[in-house]
């Protein structure tokens, strides 16, 4: 269903009983990811309902092949900064590997320091045997969960490739049963990630916390894109579930370029520009 909600129609901030409430209404729930106050304030302007501090920012902004390599210490420095550049969207910072799968006592601890010290409004964790008691006890302390299924990338060294998941009846019935059982330990939402549009929509259906899908098809409860590949910014990574809203990549080189051209020709600066 699509509606003709926008939001300014509601500007409070948005919280995890909001996205509950969207779901029931039909209105679409709009996430991005962000891993800096510029970028969260500009996400804020356009009315970005939630944003995501995802572990993506270990590909993103440090340079790695996987989201392994991310920390706690790095989670807390780049949501503390997402938190300072808004004050509408929800912000949900994503559980580094291996800072809550280890024992719920440790999830709990690791996330704790994630909404006291970098003032996000929840975390995600992926995946559900190894993290629905997590969730579960998160959830009565009062730190909201997001789960994550389908695709998991921090369990890229496991499945050893970054391809769809749920195309076969075992792995779709897995997938399913996982979402009711992180519903029932209290998750708030779940993200669904590069799963048949058709799962998406039966798993949609089943549930009555949101699902938010990146390449899970259209009848999820939100959508959400990692914002550097939406602006055109990662130029050698091409999943279909990506559309690509301008090209930034070309147009920041050539504002580089044509700095470096002005500045080795004596162009730049101009008197106008000089003290
Ligand atoms: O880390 C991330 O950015 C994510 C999104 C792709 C959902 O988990």
């Amino acid at each position: 269903m699509s509606t003709n909600y926008t939001p300014e129609m509601d500007p409070r901030k948005v919280t995890t009983h909001r996205l509950s409430e969207m779901k029931r209404s039909g209105i679409k729930i709009v996430a991005l990811t962000a891993y800096d106050a510029l970028i969260s304030k500009i996400l804020d302007e356009s009315g970005i309902d939630l944003i995501l501090v995802g572990d993506s920012l270990g590909n993103v902004v440090q340079g790695y092949e996987t989201t392994i390599p991310v920390t706690l210490e790095h989670t807390i420095y780049h949501t503390k900064a997402v938190a300072n550049g808004c004050s509408r969207p929800l912000i949900i910072a994503d559980m580094p590997f291996m800072s809550y799968q280890v024992s719920p006592e440790e999830a709990f601890r690791n996330a704790g320091r994630i909404m006291k010290e970098a003032n996000a409004a929840g975390v995600k964790v992926e995946g559900c045997k190894m993290v629905v008691e997590a969730i579960r006890q998160m959830n009565e302390a009062g730190i909201p969960v997001m789960g994550h299924l389908g695709l998991t990338p921090q369990s890229i060294h496991k499945f050893g490739s970054y391809r769809a998941r749920g195309k076969d009846v075992i792995e779709a019935e897995q997938i399913y049963s996982d979402a009711l059982q992180l519903q029932e330990a209290g998750a708030f939402a779940i993200v669904l990630e590069k799963i048949p549009a058709e799962l998406g929509k039966k798993i949609t259906e089943a549930l009555t916390i949101p699902t938010i899908g990146i390449g899970a098809g259209p009848y999820c409860d939100g959508q959400i894109l990692v914002y550097t590949d939406m602006l055109g910014l990662t130029v050698d990574f091409h999943p279909r579930f990506v559309r690509r809203y301008t090209n930034l990549h070309e147009t920041v080189k050539k504002a580089f370029s044509d700095y470096a051209e002005d500045v080795r020709k004596g162009k730049f600066p101009h008197e106008e520009e000089s003290y």
